[in-house]
């Protein structure tokens, strides 16, 4: 069994990372303005320069990193700078929201069991790349979120929560993925705030909330 959470009497730090539109930031910002999430986040890194996920974090005077990944030498160069940055930053808790790169092994095992990651899928289906198109080709009737630990596998670590959206027989990729994101938000914003407050204990796979 591992308690994987910083003491309950310190605030965790959480360092966001993102490249996109940022809309789960978002959700854990307004999750902490409201006190569902005991934490506070203390810096957003992204990948990308136009990322949307800057203005929220810029009107919010969350501090921003931009590791712009073309002007790094090559994957090494990259991951260090970001490794420095998170270590700068003092993170317990690293949060993947719409972060497009796989990690490498120092940063992932440094953060074991204290590095979360949302995919819109049910895991262990559909993980990678458009999980909502791949759930829609599929055919399944009941399709969703996974938030979980991230391991040195993509999309495949220990399972925190999920949250299940049914299909429709109208729905299409943009439709669901609508339905999916909204879920999203709810499930996130719902395991961090339990990571927060120590209440999540890692036995193997199996994750228990205490
Ligand atoms: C979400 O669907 C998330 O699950 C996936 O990428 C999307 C990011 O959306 N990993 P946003 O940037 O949080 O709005």
């Amino acid at each position: 069994m591992r308690p994987p959470q910083p003491s309950p009497v310190q605030t965790p730090r959480i360092v966001v990372l993102a490249s996109g539109r940022g809309s789960n930031f978002q959700a854990l910002i307004e999750g902490v303005a409201d006190g569902r999430i005991h934490a506070s986040i203390v810096r957003l890194i992204t990948d990308n320069p136009g990322a949307y996920a800057i203005d929220r974090a810029r009107k919010e005077g969350i501090p921003v990193s931009v590791l712009d990944y073309q002007v790094f030498q090559d994957r090494t160069a990259y991951e260090s700078a970001l490794f420095r940055e998170i270590q700068d930053a003092g993170a317990d808790l690293i949060i993947l929201a719409g972060y497009m790169r796989l990690l490498g092994e120092p940063i992932v095992a440094a953060f074991s069991d204290r590095m979360i990651n949302i995919h819109p899928a049910l895991l262990p289906c559909f993980p990678g790349l458009h999980a909502q198109r791949q759930a829609l080709e599929y055919g399944v009737k009941l399709a969703g979120c996974t938030v979980h630990f991230v391991t040195h596998e993509m999309d495949s670590g220990p399972i925190i929560a999920q949250r299940c959206v049914p299909v429709g027989e109208d729905d299409n990729e943009e439709t669901l993925s609508e339905r999916i994101l909204r879920e999203e938000h709810e499930c996130l914003v719902e395991a961090v705030a339990l990571f927060c407050d120590g209440r999540l204990e890692v036995t193997g796979r199996r994750v228990r909330v205490r």
